[in-house]
């Protein structure tokens, strides 16, 4: 029984990912890293390009993206089994389990294959259309959980994301030992809080250190994607919902994403 209902979800992810052009996974060996702030503002950039983007929190315990799209009061709204994507813009649509609750403080305390079902639907139940690009935000780490999604988005490509402080480059090691085990394309690292800029006189301080991103991509022979400074800023356009990439537009971290967008879609 449990079989077929597994086969029936298959069936209908696998229907689901006909209709994507480009499955992206961002991950990471560590949390905290910027795993959400990069899926967002990337997914904001392409479909402001125009590319049709899916957006997929992944992350079913820290459902981030919501709040950092400034949309974390709306719901999804469903029409028997079938699930419909938020509209973020005319070509960004966001599903994430922030979307399905009512009260966002409260912790969803869930065993495995509860969240699995949950991801399983995200992808074969809900109504994405046609898709340029999905991008999914994982869960911190190379535990179960970004394992069971990986394996439910096959033939997808990995962003790995870090910082520069030694144990972030360790634990970005395992993270890429990881996607290469699932046979995922790696695009490269991104190193974020990569030096901090002063906002009052644009000093660049190497506050965690910096190029252990770099270093590590050279040592392990993938692309190192570029570096995106520490700018409070950032965690302020996160907190009130507005993606920094349009929001700082010039700024140097900005920048450093605009280049970074450009060599994850060439
Ligand atoms: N370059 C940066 N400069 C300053 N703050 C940043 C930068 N990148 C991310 N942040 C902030 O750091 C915090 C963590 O970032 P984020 O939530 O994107 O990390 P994460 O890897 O998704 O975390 P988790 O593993 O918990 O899901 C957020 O408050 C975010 O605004
Ligand atoms: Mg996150």
């Amino acid at each position: 029984m449990r079989n077929e209902s597994t086969a029936v979800e298959d069936k209908k992810i696998a229907h689901m990912l006909t209709k994507v052009k480009n499955r992206l996974l961002v991950f990471s060996g560590k949390g905290g890293v910027g795993k959400s702030t990069v899926a967002v503002n990337l997914a904001l950039a392409l479909s402001r390009e125009g590319r049709k983007v899916g957006l997929l929190d992944a992350d079913i315990h820290g459902p981030d993206l919501a709040k950092m799209l400034g949309v974390e009061d709306r719901q999804l709204e469903h029409s028997g089994a079938q699930l419909f994507p938020l509209e973020i813009n005319e070509n960004l649509k966001l599903v994430s389990m922030a979307l399905l609750m009512s009260s966002p403080g409260v912790p969803i305390i869930w065993r495995g294959p509860m969240k699995m079902k949950v991801i399983q639907q995200f992808l074969g139940d809900v109504q994405w259309g046609e898709l340029d690009w999905l991008i999914c935000d994982s869960p911190p780490g190379t535990g179960d959980e970004p394992l069971s999604i990986a394996q439910l988005i096959p033939a997808a490509a990995a962003v790995i994301v870090t910082t520069p402080q030694d144990v972030s480059i360790l634990d970005s090691r395992k993270a890429v030992s990881f996607a290469q085990k699932l046979n995922l394309n790696i695009l490269g690292i991104i190193e974020n809080m990569s030096g901090f800029v002063c906002p009052h006189c644009g000093e660049k301080t190497e506050l965690f250190k910096k190029g252990g991103g770099e270093q590590v991509a050279r040592e392990l022979g993938i692309p190192f994607l570029g570096g995106i400074p520490m700018d409070p800023r950032i965690v302020e356009s996160g907190d009130n919902g507005r993606p920094f990439i349009g929001e700082q537009a010039g700024s140097e971290a900005s920048e450093a994403f605009t280049a970074i967008v450009e060599r994850i879609r060439s």
